[in-house]
């Protein structure tokens, strides 16, 4: 296998293995498909809120949601998208030392990407308390 296509290839396993099986995104959100990433031309996408942006009021207000989801997940995913294109670019002139630059910018855009999408499906704006395993787990590890 050459260099090239060894990159291609790992670039599709590491976006594909980045994930666990188990997903780390809240079930309930999963039906509004907040977990899907990319669309069917494997462009990175920015899915809508599955709330109002002030449904974390009083923990989180509106204008912080609204700039910490335009501005930090949506530059992340716009750096995300920008990488791809220059790794692309870089593969079709053979310039390798400029697709290792690429990857590792779209290492840090891509799970900035992956760790935003699951942060907004764990937030809620009611009060919980840790439960069942979780709780025992703490208890036994941490004290009461
Ligand atoms: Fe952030």
């Amino acid at each position: 296998m050459d260099r090239k296509l060894f990159l291609q290839n790992s670039a599709i396993l590491a976006g594909a293995t980045i994930l666990p099986t188990a997903s780390a995104f809240s079930p309930n959100l999963e039906i509004n498909v907040m977990d899907k990433l990319t669309d069917a031309n494997c462009n990175f996408i920015q899915q809508s809120l599955p709330y109002a942006e002030n449904f974390l009021e009083p923990y989180m207000d509106a204008e912080t949601l609204h700039l910490h989801y335009t501005f930090h997940h949506g530059g992340a995913m716009k750096g995300a998208n920008k990488d791809m294109e220059n790794i692309r670019k870089a593969m079709d002139s053979n310039s390798f030392e400029t697709v290792d630059y690429y990857t590792k910018k779209l290492a840090y855009h891509f799970s900035s990407h992956v760790m935003h999408s699951i942060f907004w499906t764990n937030l809620t704006n009611k009060k919980t308390a840790p439960a069942g395993k979780l709780l025992k787990d703490i208890e036994k590890d941490l004290g009461s």
